[in-house]
Formats: C-alpha cells, sequence, structure tokens
C-alpha cells in the first residue's frame, strides 16, 4: 500500500468507499484471524471474567470492528455483552444484521462522548490503532508525523476513559513495542502491563503482537464474580 492511501485510513470516507467495493472480500480480517487469537483470549483475558450462571459477563468493546468476525466469535463462546464503535457507515450497515445482540455505534474512537466514562471491562483494537499509524515510520520515535501522535493520543484517552477501573485494552497490531508503548501510553492515561507483547504469528517484517494493558495499577486477581 502506498504512503498516500494508508494516510487516508484515518478517515470514514476511505473506509466507506473501500467497504462498499464489491471486489473487496466480504469479511476481512486484518493481522490475524480468531483462530489465531483463541489461544491468546483464553489464557490472558477470559480467566478475568469466568463465565458462569451467576455472573453477568463482561462488557465487551471491539474498537473499529469492521467487518471481523472477532465480535461474532466472542458471542458464540458466551461473551454476550458486546457493542461495536465503528465510524464507517457502510460496514455497520454489512455487519450488524448479523447478529442483533450485539449494539453498534456509528461513533470515531478519537472521540466517543456519547458513551460514558467507566462503562466496559474490555475493550479490544485489532488493527485500529495501525490504521491511525500505518504510514508513520514506525522506526525513528522522533520522526513520527504529528497527525499520528494526536490521533494515538486521543484515542488512547479515549479508551481508558471508557474501561472500568481495572478493565483491560488489548491492541493487536503489527508496531515494536517500544513505539506503541511511545505512543498509547501518554499523558491522561495510567496504563499498566497486563503482560509483555505477546508474538502471534512467526518473527518477521510486520509480526502480529498482543499488547495488553490495564487501566490503572494491576490488581491481583481474586474473585471476579465479586
Ligand atoms: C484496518 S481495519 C481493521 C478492522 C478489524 N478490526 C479487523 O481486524 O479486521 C480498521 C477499522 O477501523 C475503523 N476505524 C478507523 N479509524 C476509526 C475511527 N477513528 N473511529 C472508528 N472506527 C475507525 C475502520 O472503519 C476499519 O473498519
Amino acid at each position: 500500500m502506498a504512503d498516500s492511501e494508508a494516510a487516508q485510513m484515518r478517515n470514514a470516507d476511505y473506509w466507506d468507499s473501500r467497504y462498499s467495493n464489491e471486489d473487496e472480500p466480504a469479511t476481512k480480517e486484518w493481522h490475524v484471524g480468531h483462530d489465531k487469537l483463541e489461544g491468546y483470549l483464553e489464557e490472558n483475558i477470559y480467566p478475568r471474567w469466568p463465565l458462569g450462571e451467576t455472573a453477568a459477563p463482561p462488557k465487551v468493546v471491539h474498537l473499529g470492528s469492521g467487518a471481523s468476525s472477532v465480535p461474532y466469535e466472542m458471542y458464540a463462546r458466551g461473551y454476550t455483552d458486546q457493542t461495536c464503535v465503528e465510524f464507517s457507515a457502510a460496514v455497520v450497515a454489512q455487519m450488524a444484521p448479523r447478529n442483533p445482540a450485539i449494539k453498534w455505534l456509528p461513533h470515531d474512537v478519537r472521540a466517543m462522548s456519547e458513551v460514558a466514562s467507566g462503562s466496559f471491562d474490555f475493550a479490544f483494537d485489532k488493527a485500529t490503532f495501525y490504521a491511525f499509524c500505518a504510514w508513520g515510520p514506525t522506526h525513528l520515535l522522533k520522526s513520527i508525523p504529528p497527525v499520528i501522535v494526536e490521533d494515538t493520543a486521543a484515542y488512547s484517552r479515549e479508551v481508558f476513559r471508557i474501561l472500568k477501573p481495572g478493565g483491560v485494552f488489548c491492541c493487536i497490531n503489527i508496531f515494536e513495542p517500544r513505539y506503541v508503548h511511545h505512543l498509547l501510553k501518554v499523558e491522561g492515561t495510567d496504563w499498566s502491563d497486563l503482560h509483555a507483547p505477546i508474538a502471534l504469528t512467526p518473527p518477521g517484517w510486520a509480526q502480529t503482537r498482543a499488547y495488553g494493558f490495564v487501566k490503572g495499577q494491576p490488581v491481583e486477581q481474586t474473585d471476579a464474580t465479586t
């Protein structure tokens, strides 16, 4: 992808036209599909909110979920309280009818003013942070274009705000840890690491990693049902 096209990935118009293009596959997974994520989720995320007859399922928000099947796969595993925030009306129209129990909000993840603070337990991003910085020079922190710094800082603060204290933000992307930490751990947030970055694909160019952050200081996991 040329830099000029990648730079358009921060705009809803770009995604609307892409999702309306009949030559594009109906569903497209960026970076990795659910098959490569499931082990990561089972080991690192799901145990925080065990599903049971008495426990309410965690409130999950997908940030820029696009045409991904991840929300639907999670729903099938019992994670029934899910909201997708997505600014492309074209993909919302395609995806929402697939499961009316999953809520869709047509908002920009950099400014989710209609979402109350402290609303969610778990926020999931696969390739949306990537969409803000796909065209940046990822190897030189000092020369990251200001627009990338601004987009990612606004995004990080908004995700931090809408999570409950102790809530988890999982960000799946292809960037180096120092770059991701530099852009997400910004003033107005207090992210702790849930785990060190976890590789989901073999080493090499554009290796996909899972980053897990906790809102505030990590708390010892006790009984998640209380
Ligand atoms: C690279 S795609 C990833 C889609 C999906 N998460 C996946 O993994 O297949 C980025 C998605 O984020 C959405 N997006 C990008 N910027 C956004 C923003 N500021 N607010 C809401 N959605 C956004 C796009 O419309 C697109 O669906």
